[in-house]
């Protein structure tokens, strides 16, 4: 079965982005080309990934897609995407827009990743329905030397040490990368 990883960069207290749901604070943080040179590695085991559509909405601005389809960074991956709107397509982008449960989801991501893990992108609420449906395998985050007043949070769940394990620790220029391995509420 794959495993089920979310890998985000976060604030030291817990963000994934400002309330205006800019990135700005992320891209100034020295280190990123250590950081990146992990990230890919990762990329080679993911063969599906999940986001929310505030996130998509981001990439679909930030990379200009709308003029510029082929900038879509996720290509040989399939992409799933919640939201309860319709959005617009990225042509020729194996983008599956999605909404409801997480366990209505499971066999068709499933069958999507195959032999390979599913990234969760975020955002945390996302993440929090993946963890109460008892598929949450894996966080890597990125922690960056910053602090918000207030923004999107990285995970709105409660989930204590019982379920957390520090797996490893690795410094990326100005990052902390931290891994943590997650027990299921029931085992
Ligand atoms: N720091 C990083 O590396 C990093 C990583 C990831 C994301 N981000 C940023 O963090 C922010 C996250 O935004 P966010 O907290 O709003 O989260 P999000 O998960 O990107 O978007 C949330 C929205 O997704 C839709 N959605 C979520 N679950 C759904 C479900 N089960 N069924 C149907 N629709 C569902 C809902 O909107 P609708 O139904 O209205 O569409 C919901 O309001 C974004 O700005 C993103 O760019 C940063």
């Amino acid at each position: 079965m794959p495993r089920v990883i979310y890998n985000t960069a976060t604030t030291l207290n817990g963000f994934l982005a400002d309330d205006q749901d800019s990135l700005s604070w992320l891209f100034v943080v020295p280190g990123a080309d250590e950081a990146e040179s992990g990230f890919s590695g990762f990329l080679k085991g993911i063969r599906a990934l999940v986001m929310g559509s505030t996130t998509y909405e981001w990439i679909l601005e930030h990379e200009s897609l709308a003029e510029h389809p082929d900038k879509w960074p996720y290509d040989d991956i399939v992409s799933f995407v919640l939201t309860s709107r319709s959005l617009p397509q990225i042509p020729g982008a194996d983008i599956r827009f999605r909404r409801g449960g997480v366990v209505d989801l499971w066999g068709e991501l499933n069958d999507a990743a195959g032999d390979r893990d599913i990234w969760l992108v975020g955002g945390g609420d996302l993440v929090g329905q993946f963890a109460e449906a008892g598929h949450l395998d894996e966080i890597r985050v990125s922690v960056a030397p910053v602090t918000l007043v207030s923004g999107k949070p990285l995970l709105p769940r409660r989930l204590e040490s019982d379920r957390l394990t520090l797996e490893s620790v690795r410094q990326a220029g100005q990052f902390a990368e931290l891994v943590y391995s997650v027990r299921s509420a029931g085992g």
